[in-house]
């Protein structure tokens, strides 16, 4: 018989005091597995997440997604907002925020959201860069580990509210915002073909993980400018109209309204108080309540 075959009986005696000491050096529950326990029980606060994207940059995503918090703010809700871009963050110059930092609770690990506008609770890669024009370099894992970190270490306050500003495209970190959140998802897109094709991607993405989809927003449908001989306000097409209302048609998902493209829009996204609070009486600001009306019937 050879020595691996030899069956040998061997007793050990376990006292007590062995099962104790066994007990407290087993592995402590892995770390990871309690960041996702504390992003779930933070989800169950938040009665509504609303994850703003589409497939295609520049379309006006943050710009949706600073008017939807604001509005939704100025209409007595309690609202966050999470940027995800984490290498293009943009919210905090949208909402007047540059150059703040999230303070550390004292006795805690945890950080407090900035306090925005309307005391809306913001946290943005920005707040944590040296300069604005600190680049950040990072490979889709870091950029993933830095979105848990944000949703799981912020001290937050229940919220009516969390509205997601995502950068563009369906890799990495929109997978996995909407993995963690399992958010209701509103697609924003330009009337042409080009970003329709894009925004088709955000919608089978999300329908194949199961996310309520809000619906499409039509942004920059039409500029609206006022004449300068006549002071006629008129509509010029630049990038076509009617594109968002069709490729929502044809993915059978809800039409949610058109954004014209008029230059207060970018304007106040620029000093950081966006048009909806500024201008509510402008073309843009109207469109926007007409759009923000629509997605609260639909997730309420
Ligand atoms: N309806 C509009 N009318 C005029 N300007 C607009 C409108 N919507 C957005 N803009 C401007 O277009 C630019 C791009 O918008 P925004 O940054 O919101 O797009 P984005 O989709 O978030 O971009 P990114 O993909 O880089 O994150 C901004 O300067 C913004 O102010
Ligand atoms: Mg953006």
């Amino acid at each position: 018989m050879s020595n691996e075959n030899k069956k040998v009986d061997v007793e050990i005696e376990v006292t007590d005091e062995d099962l104790k000491k066994l007990h407290e050096n087993a592995p402590k529950k892995d770390s990871q597995a309690s960041q996702m326990d504390e992003i779930n029980q933070i989800m169950q606060k938040i009665k509504h997440k609303i994850i703003v994207c589409s497939g295609k940059g520049g379309v006006g995503k943050s710009t949706v997604a600073t008017n939807l918090a604001v509005a939704l703010a100025s209409q007595g809700l309690s609202v966050g907002v999470l940027d995800v871009d984490i290498t293009g963050p943009n919210i905090p110059k949208m909402l007047n925020l540059e150059g703040r930092r999230p303070e550390i609770v004292p006795g805690t690990k945890k950080f407090k959201p900035v306090n925005g506008p309307l005391n809306i609770q913001v946290m943005s890669m920005a707040f944590l860069l040296e300069t604005p024009d600190t680049p950040v370099i990072w490979r889709g894992p870091l950029k993933m580990g830095a979105i848990r970190q944000f949703i799981a270490d912020g001290a937050w306050e229940p919220m009516d509210y969390l509205v997601i500003d995502l950068p563009p495209g369906t890799s990495d970190e929109t997978l996995d915002i909407m993995q963690l959140t399992k958010g209701s998802v509103v697609i924003v897109t330009t009337p042409q073909e080009v970003a329709m094709m894009d925004s088709r991607k955000t919608v089978q993405m999300s329908k194949t993980l199961q996310l309520d989809v809000v619906g499409i927003v039509e942004n920059m449908s039409g500029l609206v400018v006022k004449c300068p001989h006549c002071n006629e306000t008129i509509e010029v097409d630049v990038f076509g109209f009617g594109g968002g209302e069709k490729a929502a048609r044809e993915l059978d998902v809800p039409f949610l309204g058109k954004i014209p493209l008029e230059p207060i829009v970018r304007e106040q996204g620029d000093l950081g108080l966006p048009v909806v609070l500024k201008d509510p009486e402008s073309e843009s600001a109207k469109a926007f309540e007409r759009v923000i009306k629509k997605i609260r019937e639909s997730v309420e």
